[in-house]
């Protein structure tokens, strides 16, 4: 059975940096609070109008093709992860396969937040082990900027987060050892309402509400999306930040080791490991519990906060960029987010 390589990996963020100073004019927040408390210094916002999280995905995609020495037509698949979509549906993949002028291919969406690349990258490695596909577009992308509350209501989410793209091109190998060793998905829903987007949506909760108890049923086509919802800020990320912050930091080591302990491994035979960027302090305190020393940890939330499904693929693609990704060399990639969801993906480069 051949194991998945990635061929050709490529990032796209927007050009416009906004600092944390930026912010202070529209919520009550400073620089000095952002940074200790995230570790982020600035993050990019995607042009109002003419940056989309697909048009993202299409300039991260068009350089993982180009590095993988191959084709738009090349491609055989496309898996992709975003929690921010251009559409409510389709999904993102058919609108990347449109974009790209790619062949009828499969395009599958993803949407597991902020693991939402490693359960792509894991879903695309089956399929290249099975021999079903031999060029999979697996990407991440994401245009927060667009669905966030920038009232001070809203700062302890909206300053975390930023935009921008990955992609990789998955490919099979026979080269013994090489490629992705195991990867490894969990999830637990008992506390998918502590971070997560509310409306729109089918559940309804909104109208139970007392206030809204002579609600008209023949009003049933605004139960979806409404003034009311806008009014009460439910159309916003909701986050109870300390909560996701201590689960963040037993699920990240577990995983790491879960993966490390499948292969018969340990921390110290990692060259790299590529967290997702949540929070520079939960990295940092993944670094400590695994003993791990700066150099094997790669961190840019500094420069771009947290691009959700996004921000492994960058923080990937700019290790490799800068030569700290060698053929051969161990890297693990963690995440984990809002379900909860976590995940990690080991290769040999
Ligand atoms: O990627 C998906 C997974 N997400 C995560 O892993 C995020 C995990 N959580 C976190 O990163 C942190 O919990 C946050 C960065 C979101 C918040 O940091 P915290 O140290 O947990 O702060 P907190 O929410 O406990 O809030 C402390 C104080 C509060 O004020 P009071 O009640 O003490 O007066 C907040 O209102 O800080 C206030 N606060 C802010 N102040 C200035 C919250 N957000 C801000 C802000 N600027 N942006």
């Amino acid at each position: 059975m051949p194991s998945s390589v990635i061929a050709g990996i490529g990032m796209y963020v927007p050009a416009n940096v906004v600092t944390n100073n930026d912010l202070t004019r529209y919520m009550e927040t400073s620089d000095e609070w952002i940074q200790e408390r995230t570790g982020i210094k600035e993050r990019r916002y995607a042009h109002r109008t003419q940056e989309t999280t697909t048009t993202m995905a299409v300039e991260a995609s068009k350089i993982a093709i180009e590095r993988a020495g191959l084709t738009v037509q090349d491609i055989d698949f496309i898996v992709f992860a975003t929690l921010s979509p251009d559409y409510y549906f389709p999904g993102c993949g058919v609108l990347l396969q449109r974009a790209m002028g790619m062949r009828q291919i499969g395009a599958l969406d993803v949407r597991n937040q902020c693991s939402g690349f490693v359960y792509a990258l894991s879903i695309a490695d089956q399929f290249i082990k099975t021999g079903m596909y031999k060029n999979i577009l697996v990407v991440g992308s994401e245009k927060h900027s667009f669905g966030l509350d920038f009232s001070t209501r809203g700062r302890n989410v909206s300053v975390i987060f930023g935009d921008g793209a990955g992609a990789v091109v998955l490919q099979p190998t026979e080269e013994d050892g090489r490629g992705i060793l195991s990867t490894h998905l969990h999830s637990d829903g008992a506390d998918a309402e502590i971070l997560a987007m509310y409306n729109p949506g089918t559940h309804a909760n909104h109208w139970k509400e007392e206030k809204y108890a002579s609600f008209d049923e023949a009003e049933i086509g605004q139960m979806f999306f409404s003034h009311a919802m806008i009014d009460d800020a439910q159309v916003f990320p909701f986050m109870d930040g300390p909560a996701v912050f201590k689960t963040a930091v037993v699920k990240f080591p577990e995983v790491i080791m879960e993966a490390l302990n499948t292969n018969g491994l340990t921390p110290q035979d990692l060259k790299m490991l590529i967290p997702h960027q949540a929070n520079l302090r939960i990295s940092q305190f993944v670094q400590q519990k695994l003993k791990l020393c700066d150099d094997q940890v790669y961190n840019n939330i500094q420069q771009y906060g947290n691009t959700t499904a996004a921000s492994v693929p960058i923080a990937l693609c700019e290790a490799w960029e800068q030569g700290r990704i060698q053929k051969g060399d161990l890297v693990c990639l963690a995440a984990f987010g809002s379900g909860f969801t976590w995940a990690s993906a080991l290769m040999r480069w």
